[in-house]
């Protein structure tokens, strides 16, 4: 991805600055690229529990890091034990935070803690390879969709898909996995608009995924979350395309709140409804995920209340709750695989069923 030109990753290493680790903050954006400095294992949990970095496969990528800084350190097997298990508890939903982790703890734990610094930045480095080239795969396999639906168009008329949250390259290492398909079928010359869900409470659609579809020069109009299905009812939405937090064994998707509701609106009206993920993201080990996906309970004041920027320059909060109001604020929901039209993943598409995962993924069936 690229911003004004200069090409990035949303995490990466500066070797010249004591192999610190970067990312950009992104409760800053879209008024600021700040790009931050994280030099151990509390400033990367830091950055997870607090969001300046998010997305399911950047929280792995980055808890990756956190571990090789924590190496840093100290390599001793029992700080490699409970540095994991520190950064595993930062955020509970997504599953890719305890893959990387996993991975990580697999790659070191039977080394010379001598060889351990260089081994984890390695193993780090790989995640992040190994979560673009998995990305940019999900562009490939997303892309006939779009493809598809262009062709049953008028000449001229556009695709248009619907959005929620922000599954794009701020999510991931690069590319995204719900905008992949997107970016690339805008560079293949196809008049993709992207209807964007603002998904309050956080605002990742309004904040980070208009801005990122804005840097790419992709055509799209943010919408608040309540009109998807009056879009969906009047035949504005072609095909909605989410990423995930955790997919199960037969298929329910887990991902940001308000998803649910959009698969819900689009069985009604008709709209296909795809998810696209990475390997890293399936959850072998459970079923139900309704009953079985722990929900991320966050702060009340993410609800009660907004930031944004004034006129005159100034990035301001505000309540928009009435005081004394109490609030909730469930980060997550799961959509059943019945709601599911179909997964886009790496190794190409698959209906969301068990049999459907089992024949993409027999490896880890
Ligand atoms: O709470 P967030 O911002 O980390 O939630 C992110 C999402 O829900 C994304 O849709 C999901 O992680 C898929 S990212 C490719």
């Amino acid at each position: 991805m690229k911003i004004d030109g200069v090409p990035y990753r949303s995490v990466w290493v500066d070797r010249e600055d004591g192999w610190s680790v970067r990312i950009f903050d992104q409760t800053k954006l879209p008024w600021a690229i700040d790009i931050l400095r994280l030099a151990d294992e509390d400033q990367a949990a830091h950055a997870i529990r607090s969001m300046q970095t998010r997305g399911a496969p950047l929280i792995g990528a980055v808890a990756a890091y956190g571990v090789a800084l924590a190496m840093r350190r100290d390599a001793s097997t029992a700080h490699l034990d409970s540095v994991v298990d520190m950064l595993g508890k930062t955020r509970p939903t997504a599953i890719n935070l305890r893959w990387a982790l996993d991975r990580m703890r697999a790659a070191l734990h039977n080394m010379a803690p001598a060889d351990r610094v260089a081994a984890a930045y390695a193993e780090a480095a790989a995640i992040c390879d190994d979560d673009v080239e998995t990305c940019r795969k999900i562009g490939e396999h997303g892309l006939p969709l779009l493809q598809e639906i262009a062709a049953r168009k008028a000449p001229g008329e556009r695709v248009n898909v619907l959005t929620h949250c922000n599954a794009g390259w701020l999510a991931t290492v690069d590319y995204g996995t719900a905008l992949s398909p997107i970016f690339q079928a805008h560079d293949a010359g196809l008049k993709v608009h992207v209807w964007v869900d603002e998904t309050r409470p956080r605002n990742q659609g309004a904040a980070l995924t208009a801005w990122e579809l804005g840097k790419h020069g992709v055509p799209h109009t943010v919408v608040a979350d309540n009109a998807g299905g009056h879009l969906m009812q009047h035949g504005e939405v072609d095909i909605v395309i989410v990423g995930t937090d955790r997919v199960t064994r037969q298929g329910d998707v887990a991902n940001k709140i308000g998803t649910y509701l959009k698969a819900l609106a689009a069985r009604d009206n008709g709209v296909p409804f795809w998810v696209a993920l990475p390997h890293s993201t399936l959850d072998m080990r459970v079923r139900d995920g309704v009953a079985e996906i722990p929900i991320e309970e966050r702060a009340e004041a993410e609800v009660t209340e907004l930031t944004g920027r004034t006129a005159d320059g100034r990035i301001e909060t505000v309540r928009v709750v009435a005081e004394g109001s109490p609030a909730a604020n469930p980060a997550f929901d799961v959509t059943p695989a019945r709601l599911v039209t179909g997964l886009i993943t790496e190794r190409g598409r698959t209906e969301a069923s068990e049999a459907g995962l089992a024949a993409l993924y027999p490896d880890k069936a």
